[in-house]
């Protein structure tokens, strides 16, 4: 069977307001989405509130220590329910004062006895799936969603290989990176590394062994695996006989707004990818210690990162952009080599079909 190449996406995926609303509706709204960190609900009734797909929404830990998420809407005439982050014993609407357990029950309403036939236990918030992904909580507006093992198969065993101590990590730092293009066009370029030996010289020359990187798909989950090299010349100390993966660099890539990254000396940091329009992408890089401790070694490196890698490619994904307006670009073909390896675009094949149904399924 003859086959010619694949070629990149058209220009219009990128650049489509009417796409970029599809995809909110879409496929946003039934994959596993990033909310927040455990250590944000450490006690009962902590709570915090935070947006995907344009939905206002909240998440808390109940009376049980169960962490739920729920819409945040009131069910009697619609107000929100809560803002910001705190603690709370109920959910009490600002509007009316309807009343709330922490299980989403409707408990209490101003009157609300008087209406005949009304039964309150026919009322209660609107719950949303969420997964906690070792202390990552993940929600997912499609009740019928698969279990986020079953979309990132052993990605949840191999991420707590390289990060041993994962469970007891909290955040450090976020570092907010906005960047003037789609979020696919963001997400591509973190999902090769065929630019990188051009574009990302600490990266390539200082962490990783170009010719041994490699990124394959398991699941819906991009996995990077690479050598190291330079490891006594690293910028912070790496206790090499600390567990089998102290000197390794690997990365897991969740279809398809965040990644869990390891560097060397198990540093664990993330990409929270967050389109806020058809051009426009904010992304939160993560940074964790244990118990959330400062370490002046990790807000160093992610200063480094910040000024290196992340700064670098800002510059690639606004170009893209901006030519992908450009009525002389017609997409060309992927390089995708049989053989893999950090010179082949095999990885941006796999992530373009997933781009492609995801639009053209909904
Ligand atoms: S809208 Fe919440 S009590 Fe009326
Ligand atoms: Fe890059």
């Amino acid at each position: 069977m003859k086959t010619g190449p694949v070629h990149s996406l058209d220009a219009h995926y990128y650049t489509d307001p009417q796409i970029y609303r599809k995809e909110l509706e879409g496929l946003l709204a039934t994959t596993w989405q990033f909310a927040g960190h455990e250590a944000w609900l450490q006690k009962s009734g902590d709570y915090f509130c935070f947006e995907i797909a344009g939905q206002n929404l909240f998440c808390l830990r109940d009376q049980d220590g169960v962490v739920r998420a729920f819409y945040n809407v009131c069910q009697h005439r619609a107000h929100e329910l809560l803002s910001d982050a705190g603690n709370a014993r109920l959910i009490v609407c600002p509007y009316h004062a309807w009343t709330y357990e922490l299980t989403g029950a409707l408990r209490s309403g101003p009157n609300i006895r008087s209406v005949s036939g009304f039964h309150r236990d026919s009322v209660c918030l609107s719950s949303v799936r969420v997964e906690s992904f070792l202390g990552f909580l993940f929600v997912n507006l499609d009740p019928d969603a698969r279990p986020m093992d079953e979309w990132f198969p052993n990605a949840r065993e191999e991420l707590s290989a390289f990060v041993p101590n994962i469970k007891d990590l909290e955040p450090l730092e976020w570092v907010n990176v906005h960047e003037n293009c789609n979020w696919k066009v963001s997400v591509e370029n973190y999902s090769e590394c065929y630019h990188c030996q051009l574009n990302h010289p600490t990266f390539s020359s200082g962490i990783i062994k170009a010719d041994t990187y490699d990124i394959q798909p398991q699941g819906h989950c991009l996995r990077h695996t690479t050598e190291c090299q330079n490891l006594e010349a690293m910028s912070y100390p790496v206790d090499l006989d600390a567990n089998i993966h102290a000197g390794d660099y690997s990365s897991w890539f969740l279809w398809p707004l965040f990644s869990f990254q390891v560097y060397p000396g198990n540093v664990l940091n993330t990409y929270h990818w967050r389109p806020t329009d058809v051009d426009q992408v904010v992304v939160w890089r993560g940074w964790y210690t244990v118990g959330g401790e400062d370490s002046e070694v990790v807000r160093r490196l992610a200063l480094q990162d910040r000024g290196t890698t992340v700064e670098e490619d800002i510059h690639l994904v606004e170009s893209v952009q901006r030519g992908l307006n450009s009525r002389g670009y017609r997409p060309g073909p992927l390089v995708v080599d049989p053989a893999c390896g950090v010179q082949s675009e095999h990885s941006i094949r796999v992530l373009q079909d997933w781009m492609r149904n995801a639009i053209e399924g909904y």
